[in-house]
């Protein structure tokens, strides 16, 4: 038992010291629960305020997707530079190891095949397992004008609900269909809804015309995903762009586990999101890694 005698009699209540309350710096986010944002403080840098999501989920209609064969041989060298992990219970379990300890986001809907209709999704993991394994965020596809819209649509609201419950973020992912013209028209209206809906953040593409119109009339972060492989100068120009017309980060898949040299790519996309740096300068640094990298035979 503490010894009573020992008890210090002077205090110091710091009387001068107002306690700060600061705001939750993440758009739209301040009057979410304290689950909720710590939450998002595991997908979103507290300093920057942005992200670097590595998404790797491609499998779960895809199949073992090009740079994704072997998770275990090509993404976990990654692991370090991802600010995030986006991906399925299955590779989670079976190939990230647990001890990392930053955000997972995890695919939460799912169902068709690339052989079937892509809208035709249901929500594909129970929220107990969600909870088992401590994930940072839910992550569905919402299909806007898609044959299955409605449903996707309640997917994501059951979802929102759901996580609102726990304490868990829900990712809206704006699906776009091979037949769909991906503009910043069609991209505002499926951010929007999304967001007016309740996804705590939003993945969209990036388009060159009036993309912060996209951003502007979003409430909550918007990240971008990558989209099919591009040239390394190309894609670190778009990731650019986004974050410098509102952005909060990326969710990159493709553009960094299919490049020459993923280990490197993913440390230019890193110094674009979060130091501002111009493209051509991450480049630079890009081809010094790999030049680096190969001499060491790595
Ligand atoms: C699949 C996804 C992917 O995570 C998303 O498309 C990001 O990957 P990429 O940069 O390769 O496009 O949501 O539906």
């Amino acid at each position: 038992m503490a010894d009573k005698d020992s008890l210090q009699e002077t205090h110091n209540f710091y009387l001068d010291i107002p306690m700060e309350n600061e705001p939750f710096r993440l758009r739209g986010s301040n009057s979410l629960d304290w689950g909720m944002k710590n939450r998002l403080s595991k997908i979103f840098c507290p300093e920057t305020g942005r992200t670097v999501m590595l998404a790797i989920d491609h499998g779960y209609f895809l199949g073992p997707t090009t740079g994704l064969e072997r998770v275990d041989v090509t993404i976990l060298p990654l692991l370090p530079y991802a600010d995030t992990l986006m991906c399925t219970r299955g590779i989670l379990r079976s190939t990230i190891p647990p001890t990392f300890t930053k955000g997972i986001v995890l695919r939460a809907s799912g169902g068709p095949s690339i052989l079937k209709e892509l809208s035709n999704e249901e929500i594909a993991v129970d929220i107990e397992d969600a909870i088992r394994l401590n994930v940072a965020a839910l992550a569905v596809q919402v299909f806007v004008g898609g044959e299955y819209e409605t449903k996707s649509i309640h997917n994501m609201t059951r979802l929102v609900d759901l996580g609102h419950r726990y304490g868990i973020p829900v990712l809206g992912v704006t699906a776009v269909g091979k037949e769909m013209v991906r503009d910043a028209k069609y991209l505002r209206l499926a951010t929007r809804i999304c967001a007016e809906l309740g996804a705590s953040y939003i993945k969209t593409y990036y388009v060159s015309e009036g993309f912060e119109t996209i951003t502007a009339s979003c409430p909550v972060p918007i990240v971008i995903a990558g989209g099919k492989k591009i040239p390394k100068l190309e894609a670190l120009r778009m990731a650019y762009q986004a974050v410098q017309q509102g952005a909060a980060g990326v969710d990159m898949g493709r553009n960094i586990f299919q490049s020459e040299d993923p280990v490197a790519m993913i440390q230019a996309v890193r110094k674009v999101v979060h130091e501002d740096i111009k493209p051509e300068e991450a480049y630079e640094l890009c081809l010094t890694l790999e030049n680096e990298r190969k001499r060491e035979g790595r």
